[in-house]
């Protein structure tokens, strides 16, 4: 388990940053689940009805944008306080399942 209660918002940056992109293979079956919500907004087809599109992103990058937002290093409240409560590894899960969204699960 990472302990996220007790890393403050000032070091979570480098570290998330570095640190969880190395270990961003989340899980799918948990990324499904909680792309529920994203997809209230983001839509599945790849379509931007003034919200980008979310899937076939890198892991990477999809993490590292998350982070940001979860940093309020970019500032659009709505997507702060949605990645706010996410924890590193809900962050993660959703990277793997937009990253890849035909598949459901174990595909690797
Ligand atoms: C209330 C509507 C809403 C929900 C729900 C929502 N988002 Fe967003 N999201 C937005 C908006 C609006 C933006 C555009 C912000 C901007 O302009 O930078 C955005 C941007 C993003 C971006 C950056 C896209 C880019 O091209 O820069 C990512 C990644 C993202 N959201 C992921 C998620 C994930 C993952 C979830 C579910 C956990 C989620 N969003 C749920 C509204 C939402």
């Amino acid at each position: 388990m990472v302990p996220n209660l007790v890393i403050g918002p000032t070091s979570i940056g480098s570290a998330v940053l570095t640190g969880f992109s190395v270990q961003a293979s989340g899980d799918k079956a948990l990324g499904e689940y909680l792309s529920a919500e994203c997809v209230t907004c983001h839509q599945l087809t790849g379509h931007s009805d003034g919200i980008p599109p979310i899937i076939g992103w890198p892991e990477t990058g999809f993490v590292g944008v998350m982070s940001q937002f979860r940093n309020k290093n970019r500032h659009k409240p709505a997507m702060q306080t949605i990645a706010g409560r996410l924890s590193e590894e809900e962050i993660a899960a959703p990277a793997a399942y937009f990253g890849s969204p035909k598949s459901t699960s174990h595909s690797r």
